[in-house]
């Protein structure tokens, strides 16, 4: 198992936000963790990523583990550099004054610098052609869709084998929804293990192996895609119909 959440209940300050919850990701799959806007779900991530304080919410009790060992204590950056994991996080946040080339270069500044990143960057341009043409633009003259597919190039240039994405689809036009949803089917294929955080339930289940949905801090129903897709209640609370 690649990652497993165990009984978690985290809180920020005294406002609770996730009441013990758990999943797992095994190695290999996409998996994803629905629910509305305030279920829990970045909190859910950010328990994993370990983003520095102050937005960092505080583990109360339950464990995080990656490969069987708890990284309760480790610090974030140890979690990119040696346990392969690599955070899109909501709202993309790469370095507007900077070009496309240059945000995938500074991805790479924890690796051995004697690796030539140029196979890499060539992957990247592969998956997302439009940052090749676009490559010495500064990254705030994208659009949305083109800095969403910068944020999952400059993950990619981390070295990752795991990939957790908080909310890719947000604000994009559908044609490129479907364009970043395509490239993270793809990257799993190739082997990447994936753990999506979506509101877009719909899109999210049409990707993922396995969904958990969460409510106020609560994982209320899981199982695979399809047996999601089915499910009455999820279809009434989450698919529309
Ligand atoms: N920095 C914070 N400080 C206090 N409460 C927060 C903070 N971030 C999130 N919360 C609360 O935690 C709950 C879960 O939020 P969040 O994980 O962001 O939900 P989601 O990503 O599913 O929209 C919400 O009630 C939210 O108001
Ligand atoms: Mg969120």
């Amino acid at each position: 198992m690649l990652l497993s959440v165990e009984n978690l209940i985290v809180k920020y300050g005294n406002i609770q936000a996730l009441h013990g919850i758990s999943f797992h990701v095994n190695e290999g799959e996409i998996v994803t963790l629905i629910g509305a806007n305030g279920a829990g779900k970045t909190t859910s991530l950010y328990s994993v990523t370990r983003l520095p304080p102050p937005e960092a919410p505080k583990v109360v009790s339950g464990d995080i583990k990656i490969h069987g060992q708890s990284i309760l204590e480790t610090p974030a950056s140890a979690l990119v550099s040696d346990l392969k994991c690599a955070l899109v996080p909501e709202g993309r946040h790469i370095f507007g004054n900077l070009t496309v080339m240059e945000n995938l270069i500074l991805a790479t500044y924890s690796r051995d610098k004697s690796i030539d990143f140029n196979p890499e960057m060539e992957r990247v341009f592969t998956l997302f052609p439009r940052l090749k043409e676009r490559k010495n633009q500064r990254s705030e003259s994208l659009s949305g869709g083109e800095q969403q597919m910068l944020a999952v190039g400059r993950a990619l240039m981390t070295g990752c084998t795991f990939l957790l994405l908080d909310e890719p689809s947000m604000g994009l036009a559908p044609v490129l929804k479907y364009e970043v949803f395509r490239t993270l089917k793809r990257l799993n294929e190739e082997g990447l293990t994936i753990l999506l955080i979506e509101q877009n339930a719909n899109l999210a289940l049409q990707l993922a192996h396995r969904g958990y949905v969460l409510d106020t801090g609560n994982i209320v129903a899981e199982g695979t895609s399809s047996e999601l897709l089915g499910n009455p209640e999820v279809k009434k609370a989450y698919l529309g119909g």
